[in-house]
């Protein structure tokens, strides 16, 4: 996780952003913090990444890498703003000694990228429409060498995979349908059968936008129909409020980079 010490909407790369509309980097900083304390408290284990003055969208930690295995696949960001985020997530997972493979192509990490150990012998699913480019998928498939299934977007508010889908488990996830393009929907419901599925209203709430350790799901809190399926389902739903870091377009799963080592 990076703090939001340095968090503001300065400039518009994605719908939700309206630079007019102001942020209060205190309260940013609090339910940032909230969302740590949830995590720790779950008995997470959770490492800081330094927030780099001038990079207001850091606090996003999910975009930096996507590791699998112990294998980090590097990030290469599509808007320039953000350019220069990749270079501090490469140094601390080098820091670590994981072995890092640098990427040719643009793609945003855990925003494209989904993990899931227990679905088909470990699938990895991708996304692709509006940043992580489709080439990355294949050099994400050589990097890490688990099959990577593509899924188009094609709702510009969904515009990385995980505001619009999250591993609920190790084999099993939740998404919003209207999100993928009507192919990428029949290859979501071949592959996950027993997905959990999830209504406009709590995918535009970012209620997709989650954390779940298998057992316990960390999701924003106003996508309380969400909270109640994933409850029905089994889950143990633990809400946040993430109001501030919404207003850059995402939530609890941007704010996380999960490692796999
Ligand atoms: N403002 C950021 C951007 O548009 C938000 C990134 C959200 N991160 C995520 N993993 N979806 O790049």
């Amino acid at each position: 996780m990076c703090s939001p010490e340095h968090f503001a909407v300065e400039y518009a790369i994605n719908p939700w952003m309206d630079v007019t509309a102001p942020v209060d980097s205190e309260l940013a900083v609090k339910q940032w913090d909230r969302l740590r304390e949830t995590l720790v408290g779950l008995g997470h284990e959770v490492h800081l990444l330094t927030p780099g003055r001038g990079l207001p969208d850091m606090v996003y930690a999910a975009n930096g890498a996507f590791m699998v295995d112990g294998t980090v696949y590097g990030a290469r960001f599509k808007h320039e703003q953000r350019a220069a985020e990749a270079a501090a997530h490469r140094a601390w997972h080098e820091s670590r000694g994981w072995r890092f493979i640098a990427p040719i192509e643009v793609n945003e990490g855990e925003g494209d990228f989904a993990y899931l150990p227990e679905a088909h012998g470990g699938v990895i699913l991708a996304g692709h429409g509006f940043r992580t480019e489709l080439p990355a998928h294949a050099e994400a498939q050589e990097a890490l060498g688990r099959p990577v299934v593509s899924l188009r977007l094609v709702d510009p508010r969904f515009y990385h995979l995980d505001v619009a889908l999250a591993s609920i488990d190790d084999a099993n996830v939740a998404y919003y349908p209207g999100a993928f393009s009507a192919a990428s929907q029949r290859v979501l419901t071949q592959l996950f059968p027993d997905a959990l599925l999830a209504d406009a209203e709590d995918a535009l709430a970012f209620g997709l936008n989650l954390v779940s350790d298998g057992h316990n799901v960390v999701l924003n809190s106003e996508a309380t129909r969400l909270a109640g399926k994933l409850k029905a389902a089994g889950y143990h739903p633990v809400p946040v409020e993430l109001a501030e870091v919404k207003k850059g377009g995402g939530s609890v799963k941007c704010c996380v980079a999960e490692l796999r080592p």
